[in-house]
């Protein structure tokens, strides 16, 4: 049995978040992926129908309240609504009311008498980005990362449906440690001489918005007493001059509701995002962006560089050992931290004390008048 204080359960708020926090925009697709076809998103345990009509992006609840079939078997008959396979009731996309029922005549009586939830959508970065709040949502510039809204912003992404839980998979991005052992095996370390163990601080972004790790000793390799020297380099490592990994040329930032940031070193000239998007209780959205700044010929390049090399040496390679050990690790565990994860219980301090809530109920009762 887990130590009490040792588990995850310590922190109540990020343990009853098992399908995420949901007062936030998350990134549902890139808007090139959303067209005239519906598509059923499960986002933080809202399950829509997300649709463009009109050249607009939509998202409602994803159930016709008829005979409850899903509403994304449905389509759009008419520019700005959607309607149910089933019997053809017909939804306002902008409001979520029923502005027909098709098979019941223009006249029926049941139109103005029935709605199904919308959710907000807006259109940033490439992104189709969706509010699964039952508060008033907030500005979604709130929740990206504001160099990825400059202009000159090059954005690549890709997204994946995968096995395992969002937080877990939140953690892996932002833990310390396994990247010097997990990740050593994959091809884009190759040529890179990775530290064997750091001493880590995390500090948090001046706007408070990010942790990052920072690395206050960096070991290349060492002894291990009584087993020998640790890790052991290939004659690219043994050359090559800095530590790539874990070393402050190289930050890796969390940020809620679980983003990360890791800056490429100086001459990489990119910087890689991911989000977890959480879908189920054991499934979430991977979207993982290659970001960079300039202008049409770096674009090129960049793309060029980015289908050659990036995606598959990068977002296959190295980030499917991270899918590969998410996918491992159950829902609910006892565990034994150690020093380096002070990563990780930074990252569950943040969500338990700073997740966005629901503003409180107004319990209608009128405040006595000042005297
Ligand atoms: S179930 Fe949707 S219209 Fe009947
Ligand atoms: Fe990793």
């Amino acid at each position: 049995m887990a130590e009490p204080g040792r588990g995850i359960d310590r922190w109540e708020r990020y343990c009853q978040a098992a399908e995420g926090f949901t007062e936030y925009w998350y990134p549902a697709m890139a808007s090139p992926k959303l067209g005239s076809k519906p598509q059923a998103v499960r986002i933080a345990g809202r399950d829509m129908v997300m649709v463009r009509s009109g050249g607009r992006a939509y998202a409602l609840e994803d159930v016709c309240p008829h005979r409850r079939i899903p509403l994304s078997e449905g389509r759009c008959e008419f520019e700005h609504t959607i309607s149910c396979v089933y019997h053809g009731w017909t939804f306002d996309l902008r409001s979520g009311a029923l502005v027909a029922a098709l098979t019941d005549g223009p006249d029926s009586p049941i139109v103005g008498k029935v709605s199904v939830r919308r959710f907000p959508v807006e259109e940033r970065a490439g992104l189709v980005w969706v509010w699964t709040g039952d508060g008033e949502p907030v500005p979604v510039e709130d929740d990206i990362p504001e160099e990825l809204l400059r202009a000159d912003a090059i954005i690549v992404p890709l997204l994946r449906k995968v096995e395992g839980n969002w937080r877990y998979a939140t953690e892996n991005g932002f833990d310390e440690s396994h990247g010097k052992f997990l990740h050593r095996t994959a091809w884009w370390v190759f040529f890179k001489r990775m530290s064997g163990w750091n001493v880590t601080e995390i500090v948090r972004s001046p706007d408070g918005k990010w942790l990052t790790r920072a690395q206050m000793e960096v070991h290349a390799d060492d002894d291990y007493p009584g087993l020998g020297r640790w890790p052991r380099f290939n004659l690219f490592q043994r050359r090559a001059k800095s530590v790539a990994q874990g070393s402050n040329k190289h930050p890796v930032s969390v940020r809620l509701p679980g983003t990360l940031r890791v800056v490429q070193p100086d001459s990489a000239d990119w910087t890689h995002y991911e989000w977890y998007v959480p879908a189920t209780r054991n499934t979430y959205r991977y979207l993982v962006l290659a970001v960079t700044w300039g202008g049409a010929l770096k674009r090129a390049l960049f793309h060029l560089r980015y289908w050659t090399y990036i995606l598959w040496v990068h977002h296959y390679g190295f980030n499917n050992q991270d899918l590969r050990v998410v996918k491992l690790m159950p829902d609910t565990h006892p565990e034994r931290l150690f020093r380096p994860d002070v990563s990780i219980t930074a990252w569950r301090r943040m969500c338990e004390e700073e997740a966005r809530r629901l503003p409180p109920k107004t319990t209608g009762t009128i405040p006595a008048a000042a005297e």
